[in-house]
């Protein structure tokens, strides 16, 4: 018996020793805390006018450190490298190195060098926080974004030209860069689709039904525009959950195809920046076009009842005639509002289209030798391939 009583008192000085720790250290814990939380409210008290809002530190840096000519940023959207790079180079070539910055989104780890390029100037434009895109889903959105947002860190950066690995300029630099510094809108493709049936009600009421627009997803910004997009943390978020392509017909997936093409069909970058733009009430500062080009297959729409697929460009399709039958255009018409744009900057008449797609190497080839983006040199263009 006697040999019991120890261990029980043991035992019991060791709790009360324990709870005593416990609650030391609850004290001192809320003390810690307290503290830092002094700190933190001190520290962004001092810093209040940006606080912690990337976007008030943005307009702050670029109202406050941005000297020299503003810049044009290109932002180019590849799967791999630039095929059509050779073409770039010599556009970038004729222009002033001080008034334009590459950047480049293509699959993580895929470096622009020596190896994989043929111009310096896209040497390590690579975006470094790249992500897997997925075309016509949306983290080809996300990484539309991510192109903006490193691009905006450069206070230069005045105008934000979206572009494909299939894009070319159809003028030299000083035209585009007058052109686009010329405008204080964004270019920016926009109307109502009635019919297409992409909606999600589910969608409401963060997105309103009245806001829902579709647009080609080559679009041109301002840079506050460029900022909406990417502080947006409410509409992309809907798009990911509601606005997801549906998969193409597979036959090898048998009864399963009846319940797929039943699902709801929307294709996240052709709505996501209109959309946006129209809850954000930003239309009326937008010429609501698309600066770039597309050519549509609308023999093959009709006979798969399938969308509407954009046609390649090969060296037999650029000829000079067709190429000024491109330019030559001043106005778009928009079916579905009975809406006709007439190509404007700052109130101007102008051509519509400054770029186009999808050109074919030959195709870019036959541009670069006919002295679109700038007088040709062969001599260059050995140097270039070689
Ligand atoms: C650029 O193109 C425009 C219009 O096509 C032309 O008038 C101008 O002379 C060209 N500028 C240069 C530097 O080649
Ligand atoms: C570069 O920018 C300056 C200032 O905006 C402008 O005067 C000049 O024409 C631009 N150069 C080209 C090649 O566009
Ligand atoms: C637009 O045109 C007006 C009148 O010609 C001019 O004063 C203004 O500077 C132009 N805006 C831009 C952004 O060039
Ligand atoms: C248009 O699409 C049809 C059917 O898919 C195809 O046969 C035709 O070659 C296409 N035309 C062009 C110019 O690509």
């Amino acid at each position: 018996m006697t040999k019991k009583t120890p261990a029980p008192v043991l035992v019991r000085h060791v709790i009360w020793f324990g709870w005593k720790l416990v609650i030391l250290l609850s004290f001192a814990l809320c003390f810690f805390a307290l503290l830092r939380l002094h700190f933190s409210s001190e520290n962004s008290a001092s810093s209040s006018p940006n606080s912690f809002s990337p976007a008030r530190a943005r307009s702050q840096i670029s109202r406050d450190n941005f000297h020299g000519p503003p810049k044009i940023a290109f932002l180019f959207l590849a799967r791999l490298n630039l095929p059509l790079d050779f073409l770039w180079g010599s556009f970038f070539e004729n222009a002033d190195v001080a008034n334009f910055s590459i950047y480049i989104h293509s699959a993580p780890g895929f470096v622009f060098d020596e190896s994989t390029s043929r111009s310096h100037f896209l040497y390590n434009r690579q975006l470094t926080d790249s992500i897997q895109v997925v075309w016509g889903e949306s983290s080809m959105i996300e990484a539309e974004r991510l192109l903006l947002a490193t691009a905006l860190e450069d206070p230069a950066n005045q105008r934000f030209v979206l572009l494909s690995d299939s894009c070319v300029p159809l003028y030299n630099f000083s035209y585009i860069y007058r052109y686009l510094m010329g405008s204080s809108r964004s270019f920016v493709d926009s109307f109502l689709d009635v019919k297409d049936g992409r909606y999600h009600p589910k969608m409401s009421p963060l997105i309103p039904k009245g806001k829902w627009r579709k647009g080609s997803q080559w679009i041109s910004l301002v840079r506050s525009h460029a900022e909406v997009i990417v502080d947006d943390e409410i509409v992309l978020p809907v798009f990911k959950n509601f606005c997801k392509r549906r998969p193409p017909l597979d036959t090898s997936k048998g009864k399963l195809n009846i319940k797929l093409q039943k699902q709801h069909n929307c294709i996240p970058d052709e709505h996501y920046v209109p959309t946006l733009f129209a809850m954000n009430d930003l239309e009326g500062e937008l010429e609501r076009r698309t600066l770039t080009y597309t050519m549509w297959n609308l023999s093959a729409a009709k006979m798969d009842n399938r969308a509407w697929h954009p046609v390649t460009f090969n060296y037999a399709d650029a000829s000079p005639i067709r190429i000024k039958e491109i330019k030559d255009i001043n106005h778009v018409y928009y079916e579905s509002e009975f809406r006709t744009e007439w190509c404007r900057t700052n109130s101007t008449c102008v051509p519509c289209f400054l770029f186009a797609r999808k050109f074919s190497r030959g195709a870019a080839m036959r541009l670069l030798s006919e002295g679109v983006v700038g007088p040709f040199e062969a001599s260059s263009l050995l140097g270039n391939l070689s």
